[in-house]
């Protein structure tokens, strides 16, 4: 029974790991277990939203296989990356006697995700990892490739490493609590790997992406399964973003700025700001005469049947000169040129090195009251 859940394995030679996918694949936990933790206990890191839900359970699935979870359950929110409470996780983990030989456990979204990772790694010089992620972005995203890190005044993981986990377990039931916002959020990374390098994909999710988001189970576990075989593979072709794994920025370089301009208040989410960021990467790609303009169309389409906003909100604290400058500062600009990700279709997308920053704002200027806007 245990054997059945889909897996998708990460190649990474002798830091290679599985990712279990499915509807209550957590069950598949406390085995794989047997061969990453010496000892009969495991360090569970949380957040208090997460485990209001489902750390009983868990807890519980754990004990039957004389496993103890010993658990540090933190404040909800993106607030938790910090360095502060890195600290603070380090300091239960001696308290409690972690051994370099033990797991860590982190049980939540990106953001336990990305604090338990920066912590195991830090921890004795590396102690184990495993991965539950319980939000949808964090099931197709931020659990796979081994970027960990926590936020710093000056701005967004500036304090990280690249550690990876010993395992994934994603197991889609956990999602059923989920805001439909956050869902919505995750699905829009989902979209991203079609626009990738997956039109195959990304039709499949034209006609089934509205059971993916009422949690229809195997429509779920498929979209969490593609999306984690594509990560893994950009992942493991380019681990440390040399190349290659910059197409996993797709429409973030324009989402980052919308963020950044919206001074990262939860009325514009990360995945929210991917969507519109999407939608720009593809209309500016059009705009240069390398993608279709229906292609822009499919996308706005595919976006907003998950409930996605699409639209460039044109004026005031998201002026194209605004965002230009954000961009300048996040993307480093050379003579007034950015790296972006463009695509010459769905499925097709490239670094296109050299983004003219004043032709950006030009079409930022003329991308107001575009088609998807709202
Ligand atoms: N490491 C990477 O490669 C990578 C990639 C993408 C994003 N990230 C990071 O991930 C973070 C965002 O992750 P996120 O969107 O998962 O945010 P999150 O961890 O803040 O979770 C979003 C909200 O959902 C709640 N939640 C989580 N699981 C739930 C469940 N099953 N039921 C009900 N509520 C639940 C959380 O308590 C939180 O309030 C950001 O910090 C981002 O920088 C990292
Ligand atoms: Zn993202």
């Amino acid at each position: 029974m245990s054997a059945s859940w889909p897996c998708v394995r990460v190649p990474l030679g002798d830091r290679a790991y599985d990712i279990v996918i499915g509807h209550g694949a957590l069950a598949e936990l406390p085995r794989r277990l047997g061969s990453l933790a010496k000892r009969k206990c495991v360090y569970v890191l949380t957040d208090e939203t997460v485990a209001r839900f489902h750390f009983n359970p868990l807890a519980a699935l754990l004990g039957q296989h004389g496993y103890a979870a010993l658990h540090l359950s933190l404040p909800a929110g993106e607030g938790t990356k910090s360095f502060e409470t890195l600290g603070r996780v380090l300091d239960w983990l001696i308290r409690e006697g972690a051994e370099r030989s033990d797991v860590l456990i982190a049980f939540g979204g990106g953001v336990i995700g990305d604090l338990g990772g920066l912590a195991a790694s830090l921890m004795k010089r590396g102690m184990g990892f495993v991965q539950v992620p319980t939000t949808l972005l964090a099931q197709v995203d931020s659990s796979v490739g081994g970027k960990t890190a926590v936020n710093a005044p000056a701005g967004k993981n500036l304090i990280g490493a690249f550690y990876q986990p010993k395992l994934v377990i994603a197991d889609t039931s956990l999602l059923s609590t989920l805001p439909r916002l956050q869902l919505a959020a995750g699905y829009a990374e989902i979209v991203k790997y079609g626009v990738i390098n997956n039109a195959g994909f990304f039709d499949w999710l034209e006609k089934n992406g509205p059971r993916v988001m009422a949690l229809d189970a195997d429509s779920v576990a498929h979209a969490v399964k593609v999306s984690c075989q594509s990560k893994a593979g950009i992942v493991t072709e380019d681990e440390t973003e040399t190349g290659v794994r910059q197409l996993l920025n797709l429409g973030h370089t324009f989402g980052h700025a919308l963020e950044a301009a919206n001074q990262y208040r939860d009325d514009l989410v990360h995945g929210e700001a991917v969507a519109i960021g999407m939608v720009m990467a593809l209309a500016y790609s059009a705009r240069l005469r390398l993608a279709p303009s229906q292609d822009v169309q499919a996308l706005i389409n595919v976006l907003e049947a998950a409930g996605l906003r699409t639209g460039y909100p044109g004026g005031g604290r998201f002026a194209p000169d605004i965002l230009v400058r954000l961009m300048k500062d996040d993307k480093k600009a050379r003579g007034g040129k950015v790296p972006l990700i463009l695509a010459r279709g769905i499925g097709e997308s490239f670094i296109y090195p050299d983004a003219d920053l004043s032709d950006v704002e030009a079409f930022l200027d003329s991308h107001r009251g575009h088609a998807g806007a709202k």
